[in-house]
């Protein structure tokens, strides 16, 4: 089903419950990522203290959802598929970060229509990245 709506403004940010659903989301996301064996090579392309991690990610999402840019406010600004591009990122770490944060976005109190939505957008940068990442890591 298409739910073009919660590309206006910042209805997907209220979706999520702003800041604090935001919060929430990349704390299971992250707990997810620790606990689970399959998401292991993921995790470890991360520092052990995911502390930063998490306020970056909540941050991030904030803007990109339509609510206040919190991320370029406290760290500058970011493009999502070059920044990632210094790690070789291939489908199968883009699959692991889908996949946790399917499992995270299904602990969440959101209708089904917006944490569909929400999985199929993320699915775009995550393309990106990888595609980034393929090109750069080719080139060395
Ligand atoms: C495709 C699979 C992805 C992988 C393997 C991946 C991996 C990583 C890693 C290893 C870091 C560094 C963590 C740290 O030092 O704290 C990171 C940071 C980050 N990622 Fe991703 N990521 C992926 C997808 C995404 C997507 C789809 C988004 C946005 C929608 C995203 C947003 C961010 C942000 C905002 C940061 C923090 C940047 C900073 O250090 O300032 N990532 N990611």
């Amino acid at each position: 089903m298409d739910t073009p709506e919660f590309g206006n403004g910042d209805a997907s940010y209220q979706a999520a419950g702003g800041i604090d659903g935001l919060r929430r989301l990349v704390e299971d996301f992250y707990r997810l990522m620790d606990e689970r064996p399959a998401a292991l090579a993921l995790r470890r392309l991360h520092p052990q203290d995911l502390a930063a991690s998490r306020d970056k990610l909540a941050c991030f999402l904030s803007g990109w959802l339509g609510g206040p840019r919190l991320y370029s406010e406290r760290y500058g600004s970011i493009a999502i598929p070059s920044f990632h591009a210094q790690w070789p990122i291939d489908q199968t770490l883009s699959d692991q970060w889908l996949d946790c944060m399917a499992q995270a976005i299904a602990l969440q109190p959101w209708s089904t229509a917006f944490a569909e939505y929400l999985l199929r957008q993320l699915r775009v940068p995550a393309e990106r990245i990888v595609q980034a990442s393929r090109n750069r890591h080719a080139q060395a």
